[in-house]
């Protein structure tokens, strides 16, 4: 039921206007998206600038500290701006802090109305209506069935403005509870989508202009839902069947854990042109007995293994990678072993971060915590050596020609910003250029945060042949 739009009599009011924040993750992006389309059925619009919204949803993270606190600092900043405007704004909580500490966050900010868990997006226009009659409502309730099934699709205005690439969600949770991490207990245990509900949300995208999905979940190799015949899918088996809709031309997945990388998986890098050459896989550390303290339930050489045989059937793929240094009893020689492995690897991205205790964790009771010096010491090694592998793997791409998925505007009138097949963004100038539409593109330069390339007078096939068919 909407509350809003229209009152009693018929007449309208102005829209109600809606303030999204995300924090941490692409799943957190794509929940913030299906809550504002949830919540465009219910009358509100969109707008960039919390000051001017009737209610803001911060979609939280809460992975480290650092992270967790950001929201405490976003809701101060709320609170002046409440006190300063008058402006009846209501302000809600989403996401895993919400889901991790539930009313505490009244308690500590007292200008919340409302705490709602990644699990009960689909109650919130009832839990608005209850906040609006002042009651302060929490709800962080797993539900036994898909939540998913709730929230309504975006509409074709909504896709439009997101551009030609979206995150699909596939799966949910995790069942691996490595030592160091909350979204075993944030976010559930594993949980896939059936096929079905997936590859209608695929086309439905495709037909509203979608060129390149990128399918989501907290461990998305692990994927094993119920597919056409009552048999569970993998997701090597969802990969293909997604690349036969038309429009579709691009397909990632993300994130990823080695021991779900089966063989079908690394063979479908092989045998389908729509699934780009990008894979990102975290592996902490590069030492066995920090991964096993870990919970990894991997050694170092199980990921170097799966590093060899994805360049055996994908030469050029490129490899990301999540790090953990500073992991409680972690020494100088297990982090060297870290190095080592970056070094033998050669990534082309990754994401490194200092060990943060999370509360509820089993590595947070650990007795041998490292001294923030040893790890911040550590962080900028390890960053540095990672920035230069990303460099290295930029320089590398000066000179060759590759599709570029125009996704956006420019800084410099008459650029625009497209994606290569490896995750780059690549600034072409092109005025007038249709977004959402693939030009190729010869790479003339590398720069820190992008590529800049010259587009060819030649129309792009829409999927980028492996790097031993282009030397062929
Ligand atoms: N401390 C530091 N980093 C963490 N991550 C997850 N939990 C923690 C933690 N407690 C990192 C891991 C994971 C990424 C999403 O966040 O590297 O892959
Ligand atoms: Fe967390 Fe990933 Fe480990 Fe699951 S596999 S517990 S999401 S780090």
């Amino acid at each position: 039921m909407s509350d809003c739009g229209a009152d009693r009599t018929g007449k309208m009011d102005a829209p109600r206007k809606l303030y999204v924040k995300s924090f941490g993750c692409q799943m957190n992006v794509y929940d913030s998206h299906r809550m504002a389309d949830a919540l465009a059925k219910e009358g509100y619009v969109e707008t960039s600038e919390a000051s001017d919204a009737d209610l803001v949803i911060l979609n939280t993270c809460h992975i480290r500290e650092k992270a967790a606190e950001k929201v405490y600092s976003e809701l101060g900043r709320l609170r002046k701006a409440k006190a300063e405007t008058g402006r009846e704004t209501l302000v809600a909580v989403a996401g895993c802090v919400a889901q991790a500490e539930g009313a505490e966050i009244m308690r500590r900010a007292p200008v919340v109305d409302l705490v709602v868990g990644p699990q009960s997006y689909h109650r919130l226009p009832d839990l608005l209506t209850e906040a609006r009659a002042g009651r302060r409502p929490v709800d962080t309730e797993f539900p036994a069935d898909d939540k998913f099934d709730h929230l309504p699709a975006p509409s074709l205005a909504a896709t439009r403005k997101r551009g030609p690439t979206a995150f699909l969600t596939v799966q949910e949770g995790c069942d691996k509870f490595c030592t160091f991490c909350v979204v075993p207990y944030t976010r559930g245990s594993e949980l896939s989508r059936p096929v079905a509900k997936i590859v209608a949300e695929a086309e439905r995208l495709a037909d509203q202009g979608v060129r390149e999905l990128t399918l989501i979940g907290q461990n998305v190799n692990a994927f094993h839902g119920l597919g056409p015949q009552g048999r569970s899918w993998n997701l090597a088996e969802l990969l293909h069947r997604l690349a036969q809709i038309p429009g579709i031309d691009r397909l990632r997945y993300t994130t990823s854990h080695p021991r779900d990388m089966g063989e079908d998986l690394i063979a479908a890098h092989r045998d389908l042109p729509e699934l780009m050459p990008y894979l990102h896989l975290p592996v902490q550390s590069g030492s066995d007995r920090v991964l096993k303290a870990m919970n990894r339930r991997h050694g170092r050489d199980l990921f170097l293994d799966i590093v060899e045989r994805m360049r055996a059937v994908r030469p050029d793929i490129a490899l990301s990678s999540d790090f953990i240094v500073g992991f409680p009893g972690e020494t100088e020689a297990e982090f060297e072993e870290t190095m080592d492995l970056i070094a033998h690897v050669g990534f082309a991205g990754a994401y490194s971060f200092k060990y943060s205790p999370r509360p509820g964790t089993p590595a947070a009771d650990l007795s041998d915590q490292v001294a923030e010096e040893v790890m911040t010491a550590r962080l900028h090694r390890l960053q540095a050596a990672l920035e230069a592998s990303k460099r290295a793997f930029d320089r590398s791409c000066v000179g060759r020609t590759f599709d570029v998925l125009l996704e956006k505007p420019g800084r410099m009138p008459g650029q625009v910003i497209g994606r290569s097949p490896y995750l780059q963004s690549v600034v072409v100038d092109r005025p007038g250029a249709a977004i959402g539409s693939f030009v190729r593109v010869t790479i003339t330069e590398a720069g820190p945060n992008s590529l800049a390339g010259r587009i060819l007078p030649i129309p792009a096939p829409t999927s980028v042949p492996p790097l031993a068919a282009l030397e062929a």
